[in-house]
């Protein structure tokens, strides 16, 4: 998720468990083929050596996000990204920023599925049959009328798998997810389709994969709000007992990112405190403490300044 799911966050959330992959943020390809340096700016994790490349130091695959509209500058791109290491490439047509839709990219897209077929098709011939090319779509533009030729136009792409966010770009982020409307779409397609929307608890998943016909599922918002949903999911469906995070453990979660972000001499030190500030207030609706730290740390900028305040709320 674009300012949320960077390469700390995603180290993070990996490292508590349950996640079988994970995707970075968009990269948005307009007409050039970007140098090294944007690819690794976005992906950091392609910049180690050949056994950890393009995972995250707990071993979880990341796969790169591109979001564009021109089929062949798009694939230059992806083809660059696999050379420098990438395990995977998935296509994003459900971005309903409004810079990226007057360019004719992300959740436009989803009014032309001719367009969209040609993109996923470019892609997947520039690319490695080895590595997978995946996408991402939204049910629709205004409605959700082209759900479906819009889905089997990515599988005729020749995409491995499709992840659905439930919604049309014009219900933006409102709830609720449809997840029955992506059944006809997982009946009717022989790749698999992955369910996004609304997984905020393990009952979520249980009542989006009944609804969707789904088996997998991808989580957005609800892995910032709970960090550890995907180990809860992941331990339901092993009949695992799994003991919720403290809030002293997601504090210490807080700390390492500072650490992380920290460590990085690359990483300008007016990024840190945003971002611890931005995490808590994510975590507000499941842990009542950080409505409190958040008060505290709106106010702050200097980055050492806001982990005492984190350490002081988990001292209590
Ligand atoms: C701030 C923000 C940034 C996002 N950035 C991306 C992105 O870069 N790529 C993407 O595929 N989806 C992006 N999304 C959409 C989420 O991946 C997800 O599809 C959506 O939030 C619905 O899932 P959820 O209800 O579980 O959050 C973003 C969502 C938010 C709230």
């Amino acid at each position: 998720m674009d300012g949320l799911t960077d390469c700390y966050a995603r180290e993070i959330l990996t490292s508590i468990g349950g996640y079988d992959l994970c995707v970075t943020e968009f990269l948005r390809v307009t007409d050039t083929l970007f140098p090294k340096r944007v690819f690794y700016r976005r992906f950091p994790e392609l910049k180690t050596s050949n056994s950890t490349i393009s995972k995250t130091k707990s071993g979880t695959p990341v796969f790169l996000q591109l979001l564009g509209s021109d089929p062949y500058v798009l694939a230059d791109n992806a083809t660059k990204a696999v050379q420098l290491g990438a395990k995977g490439i998935d296509l994003n047509f459900g971005c309903p920023a409004k810079t990226v839709n007057r360019r004719k990219g992300g959740a436009s897209l989803l009014k032309y599925p001719e367009r969209i077929h040609e993109i996923v098709t470019s892609v997947r011939q520039a690319v490695p049959l080895d590595t997978p090319v995946t996408a991402k779509m939204r049910l629709g533009y205004d409605d959700q009328l082209l759900a479906l030729d819009n889905a089997l136009a990515i599988e005729a792409g020749g995409v491995d798998w499709l992840t659905i966010h439930a919604r049309t770009k014009k219900e933006a982020y409102h709830p609720p997810a449809h997840w029955d409307s992506l059944l006809p779409i997982s009946e009717r397609l022989s790749i698999p389709v992955i369910a996004n929307g609304d997984i905020w608890s393990v009952a979520d998943y249980y009542r989006c994969c009944q609804q969707s016909g789904c088996d997998s599922v991808m989580l957005g918002r609800g892995a910032m709000v709970t960090p550890d949903l995907a180990l809860q999911i992941k331990s339901a469906l092993l009949e695992k007992e799994n003991i919720p995070l403290s809030w002293d453990a997601v504090c210490g979660l807080l700390n390492t990112l500072y650490a992380l972000m920290l460590h990085n001499s690359e990483l300008n030190n007016r990024y840190i405190a945003p971002r611890l500030k931005l995490w808590t207030k994510w975590l507000m609706p499941n842990y009542y403490q950080a409505e409190t730290l958040f008060t505290k740390l709106k106010k702050i900028n200097d980055p050492h300044q806001a982990i005492k305040l984190i350490q002081r709320s988990k001292a209590k």
